[in-house]
């Protein structure tokens, strides 16, 4: 299987004004990397990636950080790939975490997307709670883009983005919603990496769906999600099925 890095190439090679949504988070670093990396690489070949055409939505914002902030996703997408490929300024859409009217930013990344008509391959990754983007357990499947409170889970998992010290960790969030991905994108990679994730990545390979663990709303449009994860993170999928063979097999 090629990896997620590569099948973004891919897509651009493709398409070359493709739509791509983008995540953050650690999980994510390396693929961006991995593309910062392809992209210098390609520029004295025949074939030099280029990124001026293609379009970018990201998942998330933390509401009440600045665009400067060092925790930001803002921050955080500039300094790990926008900065560093010929992506341009205007085909970069990330949700603005401060804006003078939260509803209409949210109904206007919603009408963004659409009309870029759709997202070709979107990046999700996966919280330790099973949430995608920032729709924490409870998200509806059918939820669009909105402010969000962030779980105390979620909170205490991203605190040590924050000099380890809850109180600086944000309540809100801005997110896209699972239906924004169910409705609008083709294709989706969720990548998960550690054993943190283990039980998240379980209920989700599992069949059954459950609002309360937010990435089975993937289970619903399987044939469309590839999963890039680690070992680790698949621990427990592989030992549940393990233990599943056995009962098969009357042991
Ligand atoms: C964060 C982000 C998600 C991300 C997830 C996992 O809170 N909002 O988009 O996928 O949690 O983050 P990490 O890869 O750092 O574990």
């Amino acid at each position: 299987m090629p990896t997620a890095a590569q099948r973004i190439i891919d897509k651009i090679r493709e398409k070359p004004d493709a739509v791509i949504g983008l995540a953050t988070g650690s999980t994510s670093e390396p693929l961006y990397a991995a593309l910062v990396n392809a992209y210098n690489e390609s520029q004295n070949t025949a074939t030099p990636l280029d990124f001026s055409n293609v379009r970018f939505f990201t998942l998330d914002e933390y509401v009440g950080l600045s665009k400067e902030h060092a925790q930001s996703y803002h921050r955080y997408l500039h300094e790990r790939l926008f900065n560093h490929i010929n992506a341009r300024p205007e085909n970069i859409r990330i949700p603005d975490g401060n804006p003078a009217d939260m509803a209409q930013e949210c109904r206007d990344y919603e009408a963004a997307i659409k009309r870029a008509g759709g997202v070709d391959i979107w990046i999700v990754g996966i919280g330790e709670n099973g949430h995608i983007g920032f729709n924490e357990p409870g998200s509806a499947f059918t939820g669009e883009t909105r402010k969000v409170k962030l779980t105390e889970s979620t909170r205490q998992a991203n605190r040590r983005f924050f000099d380890h010290d809850i109180s600086k960790v944000p309540t809100h969030a801005v997110s896209v919603g699972l239906g924004t991905l169910r409705q609008h994108a083709r294709e989706i990679l969720l990548l998960a990496s550690g054993q943190k994730k283990s039980e998240a990545v379980a209920a989700m390979l599992d069949e059954k769906v459950d609002q309360h663990v937010p990435a089975t709303m993937l289970s619903t449009v399987r044939d469309r999600v590839h999963v890039f994860a680690d070992e680790a993170a698949l621990a427990t999928y592989h030992a549940r099925q393990q233990a599943g063979r056995g009962v098969a097999a009357g042991l």
